[in-house]
């Protein structure tokens, strides 16, 4: 199905008879596949005389586009990429090679995910070949205290790739959300494997909007937003090969300097800055005014009562209406 995926991929016509001639297959078993397809939620027409084609020209990932477009100093800090159809979530599968295979510099990326999961339980929407879904491993060794403001820090790398690729106005929402236009485009999602008191290995998951279709997104119940839709035309390659660019040289630097070395920076981009806000913590709402981050990442927040701290985990923030 790969193989056919490739020939069908530049959304121009190919007859039953020379997709299955490239395939060293019948006609039958070409159009066993192209409901395979369908299945991914791929539109396939189909027209008597002319054979298939995509309704739209797909980009597929390719690690020899990824690798030969990404910056020198993380091209060495890249370990491995591996290229995956269709996975249940990329974090899930870097969390099993982070414990059989330690070490920093992991990368894995899918075309699509069947189980992706985003923060405080929810499903991330993840159709087939048209957004990022990618996770990255790195490995440190002074346990979890030493990843403070690590989720915030991926938020301000994710900025800057995008910033580098020429699109603008995207700020940062606390803990961890990338906006355009006060819209979600990308979300990110950490987890931790090994000993929390010293070595461990950090999946560091990122799902980025590219091309998000519309009937895919039925469902999401907040403001969203594509790169598509604000840099027509950007390549997934070029998306995906800056990305990990930046996310790579963040976490070399976050090892050496932790989290004042982007506090800065998050709170630069920070959506909410001076905004009254509300805190969802899942037994309470606190409301008050956001007032940038703590040297750890939380959240500073004036209330009735004073200054209060927020730590992030299954906190989030919401605009107070
Ligand atoms: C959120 O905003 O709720 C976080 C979303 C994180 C989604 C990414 S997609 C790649 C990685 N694999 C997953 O299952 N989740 C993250």
């Amino acid at each position: 199905m790969d193989k056919l995926l490739e020939l069908l991929a530049d959304g121009e016509f190919h007859g039953g008879d020379e997709l299955g001639a490239q395939l060293s297959v019948s006609r039958a078993a070409v159009w066993k596949q192209i409901q395979k397809l369908e299945q991914l939620g791929l539109e396939v027409l189909s027209v008597k005389g002319k054979g298939y084609r995509l309704a739209a020209p797909l980009e597929l990932l390719s690690e020899e586009s990824i690798r030969a477009q990404m910056l020198p100093r993380a091209a060495q800090l890249l370990r491995g990429l591996q290229l995956h159809s269709e996975v249940p979530s990329t974090n899930d599968l870097a969390s099993s090679l982070a414990s059989k295979s330690p070490g920093s510099g992991w990368v894995i990326l899918a075309e699509q995910q069947t189980a992706g999961r985003g923060r405080r339980g929810r499903h991330w929407i993840s159709p087939f070949g048209c957004n990022l879904y990618l996770s990255c491993i790195w490995e440190f060794f002074q346990g979890a205290a030493a990843l403070e403001g690590l989720s915030l820090a991926t938020g301000v790398a994710v900025v800057k790739a995008f910033e580098a690729l020429g699109i603008q106005g995207a700020r940062l929402k606390w803990p961890n959300d990338i906006l355009i236009g006060n819209a979600k485009v990308s979300g990110i999602l950490l987890e931790m494997t090994g000993d929390p008191s010293g070595r461990c290995q950090v999946v560091v998951g990122v799902g980025i909007n590219h091309k998000l279709p519309l009937a895919a997104a039925v469902g999401i119940d907040q403001p969203w937003t594509r790169i598509e839709d604000v840099h027509p035309g950007l390549s997934r390659n070029r998306l995906a090969a800056e990305v990990i660019s930046q996310l790579l040289i963040m976490l070399e630097e976050f090892q050496l300097n932790g989290f004042s070395a982007f506090k800065d920076q998050w709170e630069s981009l920070d959506q909410y800055r001076g905004a009254t806000v509300v805190i969802k913590t899942g037994a309470d709402d606190i409301v008050g005014v956001a007032d940038g981050v703590d040297a750890t990442g939380g959240l500073r927040l004036l209330t009735d009562r004073g200054i209060q701290v927020m730590k992030g985990g299954e906190m989030s923030l919401r605009p107070k209406l």
